[in-house]
């Protein structure tokens, strides 16, 4: 059993990550009364700030948000708050935090860092006196930039965590939809039966951005689509679509059914890697009606990283043989959208003569996690009035929108964040990545790029504000699919 936190300490604290979603969610944490009492906040990077200046910049980025502040929860929220300048990559660094973490007997270490100090940070730490059998740590995505230098991460994280105190974070496990689709699977009688290859014909994940890489081109040029997205959320997506009833919720059962859909992937060849996979990297071009730089404008020289994938998956297996699951990403994207769309076979014979033949479209499951978060459930049903000798067909969703069944006063949606940090308090990991599962999703991914290195596959380009470059379209219709629009 994992005892409840009672301090999170809070590594590259004026960062980007900490002032977008780690800050503001553990604030709307402890709006909702789900910090537990006496736990703090301490925040630490290498700035010089005094703990006065931090907590004034909480307060500004807090009042910056839509969802308003509420003064007791500030105060209460600033009481938890402390700032210490540290650079923990030294056990001296570290050691500075000791005088804070004197009364915490199970903090959390959270690194919002550069993966290539996870290890050496861990290392000062224990070498600081600061790490406990209770203590934990929270790492951000992407562990490793491969298989190898994840195992490097894990092994020396490892050395000082065990497993289970060691939180792999995919942000994209704590959003709301993304827990439904275990919900709709395995809370429903109705999908269960017809989730395989006898009635699935394929699977789309489109994960689709408006955004580009702006300055954040250091980190994105060494990683590109490939591995800063597909690698770990869209392979998360894939494996809750995938994987096989776990027998429950405890974090070992969901996670070891997720490394067999991870272990069921089809390794590319080199000839396949061609026709199935597409690289690319947007060019100057115009999204949501505003002109938008070209990703080397960006970078300021030429790159060969990609900022558009789209490939097909195959999982070998019983239940999904046959079925390509095809995954598509990208920056500066016409739309942000993120979907799952599962496409169901057309029904067996058509007993409808006339136009009503040509009306005839299959079923489709249509689960939207962004911008809004609802599903739909494509049904065709006769369209209202009469024809002459025979009947019009149509088809219709069935729509569950998540935000309008659950919209009360003051709803708000919550940041993934939140739930996940929720969890780290609490010591469950159901919701966060095993080392294996990192290391198998590594195993394939990097399959993909060394196919791709042997065939030469370079990104092709693909003005800013359109759906990647044309092979994104070629590589399914090849197998006489269309994306969905
Ligand atoms: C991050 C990636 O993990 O996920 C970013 O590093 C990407 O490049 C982001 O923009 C997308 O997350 P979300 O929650 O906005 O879909």
């Amino acid at each position: 059993e994992t005892p409840q936190a009672d301090a999170i300490v809070l590594f590259g604290a004026t960062g980007d990550l900490a002032s977008r979603m780690l800050l503001p969610s553990l604030y709307f944490l402890d709006a909702d009364g789900f910090l537990p009492d006496g736990f703090r906040v301490i925040a630490t990077a290498r700035a010089e700030l005094s703990r006065d200046a931090f907590v004034e910049q909480v307060l500004h980025l807090m009042q910056k948000r839509a969802e308003g502040l509420d003064d007791k929860v500030w105060a209460r929220f600033a009481a938890r708050l402390d700032y210490v300048a540290a650079d923990a990559t030294t056990p001296e660094g570290a050691s500075v935090l000791k005088p804070l973490l004197e009364a915490a007997k199970a903090p959390i270490f959270y690194l919002a860092l550069s993966p290539s100090l996870y290890g050496r940070v861990c290392v000062a730490l224990a070498a600081a006196g600061l790490t406990s059998r209770d203590s934990r740590i929270v790492l951000e995505k992407p562990i490793g930039r491969d298989l190898e230098t994840s195992k490097e991460i894990n092994v020396a994280v490892g050395a000082v965590f065990g497993e289970d105190r060691i939180f792999r974070i995919d942000h994209y496990l704590g959003k709301e939809t993304v827990q439904n689709l275990i919900a709709l699977r395995f809370a429903n009688t109705l999908f269960e039966p017809l989730w395989n290859n006898l009635t699935i014909d394929h699977v789309q994940i489109t994960v689709a951005e408006t955004e580009g890489v702006g300055d954040r081109w250091p980190y994105y040029d060494e990683y590109g689509a490939l591995r800063d997205m597909l690698q770990n959320h869209m392979l998360q997506l894939l494996c809750l679509v995938a994987m096989e009833p776990p027998s429950d919720m405890e974090p070992d059962s969901v996670r070891n059914e997720k490394v067999k859909v991870l272990r069921s992937l089809r390794p590319f060849t080199r000839a396949e890697v061609q026709a199935a996979s597409i690289r690319g990297q947007y060019t100057p071009g115009v999204v949501g009606g505003k002109t938008a730089a070209g990703y080397e404008q960006e970078r300021g020289q030429a790159s060969g990283t990609e900022t558009f994938v789209a490939l097909r998956a195959d999982i070998d297996n019983w239940r999904w043989a046959g079925v390509p699951f095809f995954l598509r990403t990208g920056k500066r994207l016409p739309e942000r959208r993120t979907q799952i769309a599962i496409q169901f076979k057309g029904v067996p014979h058509s007993i409808f003569g006339g136009s009503a033949k040509d009306d005839l479209t299959a079923n489709r499951l249509v689960i939207d996690l962004q911008p809004d978060e609802d599903i739909e459930l494509l049904l065709m049903n006769k369209a209202p009035g009469i024809t002459q000798g025979g009947m019009r067909l149509q088809s219709l969703p069935l729509s569950l929108s998540l935000l309008r069944a659950y919209e009360g006063p003051g709803a708000r949606r919550r940041i993934a964040y939140e739930r996940l940090l929720l969890d780290v308090i609490h010591g469950n990991s159901t919701l966060f990545v095993r080392r294996d599962e990192v290391e198998e999703a590594w195993r394939w991914v990097d399959g993909v790029a060394a196919a791709w290195k042997d065939a030469g596959l370079t990104p092709k380009p693909y003005a800013a504000g359109s759906w990647g470059p044309s092979g994104a379209f070629a590589l399914i219709e090849r197998s006489a699919r269309a994306w969905l629009d």
